[in-house]
């Protein structure tokens, strides 16, 4: 890959957490939030870096069709920073209702031969009421705004459903949709979530208490077709808006060999070894349903995007890609997609 993000930039933040990769997560991220407050800055970027590629899904208006993934700016740190960096959409999450400091450091890790990350943050969070106060600061946002909630782990799996109606409650006014996040492999139990009762009675509660915020099922990549089968199943049922697929996967298939290490590493992961899996279940799901999916999993290049449009998607998002390409992906993107 050639220009300045490939040659100077990543290099340096690599650098930067001396082999922490939290540590330069942290670092851009206080660096965004600085940025945030700067309005003159902002609106220069935003002139550098937004394409307009405007569509409308689940009855919302995107102004282009690329999206931040969750997990990337969790408790809504450095919103203004995203559109002004192109993106069409921003997903904050996953929150819980209690706010949690998530599994021991270290607990992210690059994988970089293989354009990939390995993470298990377990829902570091300040919790669902801090992310709607940050909210109320904000203001309103360029861009629609997901909310990712997810299960508190001091929560039993048998309490989850009030757990999510917590967060529900509390954020939905701010939420342009919701991502009920049944399937992060870092909250033990969590993906049980994901199974026909469970899930049924999961998403009955919360499209009673959602008014008319669309609700959003984010699954897994490691489901089987019939259990993805039964999960479609249950959400259309249920009146769900649409899908994001995938999270990030408990599978190691891809790694190059320089990364076996990291392949040790518990946690899910991400980037280009799921890229293909990630279009696999985005077909899959669009096959099967008319609802819309937002496909994410392993978009480093514009083409993998436009693949995962060709799959289906409606709207894709990324994480890993921003970390081994860079904020230039998004306008690349959308700049093939005009
Ligand atoms: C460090 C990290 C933290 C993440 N946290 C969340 C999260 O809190 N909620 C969620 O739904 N997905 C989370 N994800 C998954 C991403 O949103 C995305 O589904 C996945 O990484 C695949 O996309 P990518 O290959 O573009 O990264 C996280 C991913 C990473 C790498």
């Amino acid at each position: 890959m050639t220009g300045f993000y490939p040659r100077v930039a990543r290099p340096a933040l690599f650098r930067l957490g001396r082999g922490d990769a939290e540590a330069t997560h942290e670092w851009t991220l206080r660096r965004l939030a600085t940025l945030s407050r700067r309005r003159v800055a902002l609106a220069g970027l935003r002139r550098r870096f937004a394409v307009a590629v405007p569509r409308t899904v689940f009855g919302v208006r995107f102004p282009n069709p690329v999206g931040l993934a969750a997990g990337m700016d969790k408790d809504g740190r450095a919103l203004p920073a995203w559109p002004a960096l192109g993106f069409g959409f921003i997903e904050v999450g996953t929150v819980t209702r209690h706010p949690q400091p998530g599994n021991p450091r270290p607990r992210l890790f690059r994988a970089a031969a293989s354009g990939a990350l390995v993470n298990r943050m377990g829902f570091n969070n300040a919790g669902a009421e801090a992310l709607a106060q940050k909210l109320d600061a904000v203001g309103q946002l360029p861009v629609p705004l997901g909310i990712s909630i997810g299960k508190s782990k001091v929560t039993p799996l048998d309490e989850a459903v009030e757990d999510y109606l917590f967060s529900l409650r509390t954020l939905r006014r701010y939420a342009d949709y919701v991502a009920v996040n049944v399937s992060s492999p870092n909250t033990p139990g969590l993906r049980a979530l994901q199974d026909r009762t469970a899930l049924d009675q999961l998403l009955a509660a919360l499209r009673d208490a959602a008014g008319d915020t669309p609700i959003l099922v984010k699954v897994a990549p490691d489901l089987t077709d019939q259990a993805l089968d039964e999960l479609l199943e249950v959400g259309t049922d249920r009146g769900v808006a649409g899908f994001i697929a995938t999270n990030t996967t408990l599978s190691r298939d891809g790694l190059a060999a320089p990364d076996a290490g990291v392949a040790q590493e518990a946690g899910g992961l991400s980037g280009r070894p799921l890229t293909e899996r990630a279009r696999a279940v985005v077909s899959f799901i669009t096959k099967r349903t008319t609802l819309p999916v937002i496909g994410v999993g392993g978009i480093l290049t514009p083409d993998d995007a436009l693949r995962l449009f060709d799959a289906g998607a409606s709207l894709v998002q990324l994480y890993t890609g921003l970390v081994y390409a860079g904020p230039g992906l998004v306008k690349a993107i959308n700049e093939r997609l005009r």
